[in-house]
């Protein structure tokens, strides 16, 4: 046998072996770019696709006029942007917040109830502000060295785009 019908040989054995493997992965373990767990199988009942935009322009009509106003009088549920202009919210909602994540809206949110608490992301997501805002208010203001830079964490600093921030660097 030459050498070259040899690699062949091995090129078409390794082939063959990567057919099997992929043949025996259980369709639970095929995993989504969010990390999560997704079966493969058709879900019977697909849920109705979240229009992005149609909830956006929504809420820029619901909140026109009243734009300049603090967005708890505006809103029925805020805590953490007590004193924001209600016309920044949607703003900080989709670029500070799920731009910065990866994420759509429904991430922490279902649409039909935008002041709900029921989903846990919704309730992270408010956890995390205070802790960029003790990070940036206490802990980066009191540095001894770092001077008067303005040095700021967001959740972009952390996240850049995905729900969990990295640990290490990709390798290559
Ligand atoms: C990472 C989680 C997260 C994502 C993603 C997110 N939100 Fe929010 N949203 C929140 C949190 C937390 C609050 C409550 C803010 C507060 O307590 O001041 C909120 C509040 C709101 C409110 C005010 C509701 C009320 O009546 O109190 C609206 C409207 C809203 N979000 C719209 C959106 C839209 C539109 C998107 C997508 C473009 C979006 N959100 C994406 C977490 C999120
Ligand atoms: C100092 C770094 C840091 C900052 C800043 C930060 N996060 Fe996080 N966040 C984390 C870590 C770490 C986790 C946990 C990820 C894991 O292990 O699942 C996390 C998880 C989350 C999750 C849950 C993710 C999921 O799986 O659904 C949400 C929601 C979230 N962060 C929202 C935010 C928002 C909104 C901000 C900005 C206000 C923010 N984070 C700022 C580090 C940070």
């Amino acid at each position: 046998m030459t050498i070259a019908s040899g690699s062949k040989l091995a090129v078409s054995v390794l082939f063959l072996f990567s057919i099997a493997a992929l043949a025996f992965v259980p369709a639970g373990l095929i995993t989504t770019a969010s990390g999560q767990t997704e079966n493969a199988a058709p879900k019977p009942t697909p849920e109705p696709a979240f229009d992005r935009k149609a909830a956006v322009d929504k809420l820029r009509e619901f909140v026109k006029g009243k734009e300049e106003q603090p967005a708890e009088t505006v809103f029925k549920n805020i805590q953490i942007f007590k004193g924001v202009p209600a016309g920044r919210i949607v703003g900080i909602m989709g670029g500070g917040f799920s731009r910065s994540l990866g994420v759509d809206c429904t991430h922490c949110h279902t649409p039909e109830d935008w002041s709900s608490d029921a989903k846990p992301t919704k309730l992270i997501a408010r956890e995390m502000k205070a802790m960029a805002d003790k990070i940036n208010g206490e802990l980066l203001k009191n540095m001894k060295t770092l001077g008067d830079r303005q040095a700021i964490v967001n959740c972009t600093t952390c996240h850049r785009g995905e729900l969990k921030p990295a640990t290490n660097m990709p390798r290559d």
